[in-house]
């Protein structure tokens, strides 16, 4: 079952005088219980799309089309009143850096129980005790005790760990993660991985994992999508898109990684285009190892295979 679908979504923004195009025809689908990754050079649209499903979009967005199915209900047509009882409770939102959701002036503890008190509708000891659990398991040290530590007292992991904690103590159905590591040291990224697919396991939970990092989420997602200039341009199985890449951007992107090359290491030529380039046909062409003459008429269609679909005209 999906839990989340995407579909068609076109979204602009409004500049200059102007719309520009950002996301084209963004389709994707997370399944319960999954973990789905979103991968792709900075500027490809990766939290656009992850904010278009929270409604948390900057006053200069549009959405021109399409739609955002939750359990078969569309949250693109819900009241922002609607909006709120998703946000945070059916839908949490673990950004790249924890101060942005984790207010510096109270304590872990009251900010944890806030969220519990109104969610799961448990006051006093009941609801302390339920605190104490979901820090326990998301492995914070000495739980009851930090239940009094401000913000500043917890090192960037442990902060993200606490915002994880607060969705696992809201119940969220879907947790997405935009690029939630990135700002960590190496071994705390491999950390927090660990512990979303934990709590995959234990609570249920479906994730949308968004990272530029290919190597961080290849063995953590169960399916891959990944983006370039605002398209899709291949979504598959995680493992068969790391072992079986096909467009030439995902090839590109495995090649630049640095712990799967025992050659050469490749980075990408070029750099990712703005939303202001206007392009007749596939955006990706100008850096493109693959290029043909046709595939400056229009973005490719898809085409589909086993566990996925690629666009690009080399598979037509
Ligand atoms: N409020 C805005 N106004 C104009 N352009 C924006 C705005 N927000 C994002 N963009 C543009 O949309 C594109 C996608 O942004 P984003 O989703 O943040 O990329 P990613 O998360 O993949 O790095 C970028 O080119 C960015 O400059
Ligand atoms: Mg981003």
């Amino acid at each position: 079952m999906n839990i989340l679908e995407i579909k068609n979504l076109n979204l602009a923004f409004h500049s200059n005088g102007r719309d520009y195009q950002a996301l084209y025809d963004i389709n994707l689908a997370l399944k319960k219980g999954e973990i789905l990754a979103i991968v792709g050079e900075s500027g490809c649209g990766k939290t656009i799309t992850a904010m278009s499903v929270l409604r948390l979009l900057a006053s200069n967005a549009k959405i021109l089309s399409g739609e955002i199915l939750y359990k078969g209900q569309n949250l693109l047509s819900l009241s922002e009143v609607q909006m709120q009882s998703i946000r945070g409770k059916e839908i949490s939102l673990v950004p790249q850096d924890p101060m942005t959701s984790l207010n510096p002036l109270y304590t872990i503890g009251s900010q944890i129980l806030e969220v519990i008190e109104k969610h799961q509708k448990i006051k006093g000891e009941e609801a302390k005790k339920r605190a104490i659990e979901v820090l326990e398991q998301v492995k914070i040290p000495n739980a009851k005790g930090r239940l009094n530590s401000y913000p500043h007292e917890f090192s960037g992991g442990m902060r993200q760990r606490v915002i994880i904690a607060i969705a696992i103590a809201c119940k969220s159905e879907i947790i997405i993660a935009d690029e939630p590591t990135t700002a960590l040291d190496v071994t705390v990224q491999a950390q927090i991985m660990e512990l979303l697919k934990e709590i995959q396991k234990d609570e249920g939970t479906s994730f949308i994992f968004i990272s530029h990092d290919f190597g961080l989420v290849y063995e953590t997602a169960d399916r891959t999508a990944v983006m370039y200039s605002g398209h899709v341009v291949e979504n598959a199985d995680s493992y068969e898109i790391f072992k079986n890449p096909k467009h030439p951007y995902t090839r590109a992107l495995i090649k630049a990684l640095p712990d799967f090359n025992t050659e050469k290491l490749e980075a990408i030529e070029g750099y990712p285009p703005s939303i202001k380039d206007y392009f007749s046909g596939c955006p990706f062409e100008i850096r493109c190892p693959k290029k043909m003459e046709i595939c400056k008429n229009g973005f490719p269609p898809s085409y589909n295979f086993e566990s996925g679909a690629v666009w690009c005209r080399l598979y037509k």
